[in-house]
Order: structure tokens, then C-alpha cells, then sequence
């Protein structure tokens, strides 16, 4: 069972329509940024560590056999390594689309490499919503992610892309680089 969160994001408007805005991605939104952008930087947010806690029955897997995608929870002290995209308003309508199985559109701090920071939005994927799976142990999270696929191609291409544009970004990650070593030993 999903929720469609399509229209509930359109009532989140935190900033003014005709003006860019800052997007942080931390999931596929990193390496798969099929969407109009004027500059893309790497940054950070803090407070926040990326756990494979949501399922997808939309892009990674189906309503029957959902497949595990990254979202967000709250963990003092921690960072976050992503991408932020400098985006115009009106390029959020696909983005609600895209991110519909259970993410909200949320405010946040982003932190550039060169010390400076901005307020810009995320996708964030709550414990409340239809579609989150929380916590399981990591060695049934990978077989569930190595089996499931969906519309948008295997949950296993989401995790490894992900992995290897962490790598790129030089960031530490040990909950994703886990799960990845443990897909690719699976048969
Ligand atoms: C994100 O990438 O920032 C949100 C989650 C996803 O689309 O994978």
C-alpha cells in the first residue's frame, strides 16, 4: 500500500516560485539527475545519517516485493555527503512526481566545501509514511535489495550507483558500503 505524496509536496512551497533554489540529494537524486539544474556542488548537511530504511514500489520494486532505497534519519552529530543543485522552482512539479512513494519535501541547512552554507530542500522519507520499512539487519536488507526491481530497473543498480558516486564524492558512508560489499557477494 503507497501513499502518493504528489500533492501534499505541492503545498510545501518554502520558497518563492521564480527563484532558484538549493536541492541537496542524498539517494539516487546524487548520480541520477535527470532534471534541469544551473550548478551542481557537492555538499553536506549535518545531523543526519542515509539509511535504507524506505521501500520503493514505484522505481525499485513493486506494491508485492518492494525493494530498499535511501532516506534520511536523524543522528546527532552526524554528516551527510551529497549533491546539491542549484534548481528553479518550477522544477520541483517533476521532482514530486519522481519522489512520490512516501517523501516530503523538507528545509535544510546545506554545507559547501568552501565553508559556506545555504537553506535549500530535501526529500525526506519519515517513519510515518505508508511505504517506510525501517530498520532490518543488514545481511536481510541486502538479499531483499539483490532480489527486488521495479519500473526504474534492479534495486541493486540503485545501490551500487550510489555506492560508487559516494566513492567519487570521497565520502565516508559505512552503512551503504556495507550493504554494497554484501550484494555483490550474493549470488
Ligand atoms: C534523494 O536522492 O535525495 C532522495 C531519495 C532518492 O530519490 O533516492
Amino acid at each position: 500500500m503507497t501513499l502518493d505524496t504528489t500533492q501534499l509536496n505541492r503545498e510545501r512551497v518554502f520558497f518563492e516560485t521564480g527563484q532558484t533554489l538549493w536541492l541537496f540529494g542524498y539517494g539516487s537524486l546524487i548520480w541520477k539527475a535527470e532534471f534541469p539544474f544551473h550548478e551542481r556542488r557537492p555538499a553536506h548537511i549535518e545531523g543526519w545519517t542515509r539509511r535504507f530504511w524506505q521501500g520503493s514500489h514505484d522505481h525499485r520494486g513493486t506494491p508485492e516485493a518492494p525493494g530498499r532505497v535511501a532516506t534520511l534519519v536523524e543522528s546527532s552529530g552526524a554528516c551527510c555527503q551529497g549533491m546539491a543543485y542549484r534548481i528553479d522552482a518550477d522544477t520541483l512539479a517533476p521532482l514530486d512526481v519522481r519522489e512520490k512513494n512516501g517523501y516530503l519535501r523538507e528545509r535544510i541547512t546545506l554545507h559547501f566545501h568552501d565553508g559556506s552554507h545555504a537553506e535549500g530542500l530535501i526529500y525526506l522519507a519519515t517513519a510515518d509514511n505508508a511505504a517506510y520499512l525501517g530498520h532490518a539487519p543488514l545481511d536481510q536488507m541486502a538479499r531483499q535489495i539483490a532480489t527486488a526491481e521495479g519500473p526504474s530497473g534492479t534495486n541493486r543498480d540503485y545501490l551500487l550507483n550510489l555506492a560508487a558516486a559516494l566513492e567519487d564524492l570521497g565520502a565516508e558512508d559505512s552503512h551503504v558500503f556495507e550493504l554494497a560489499e554484501r550484494v555483490t557477494r550474493l549470488p
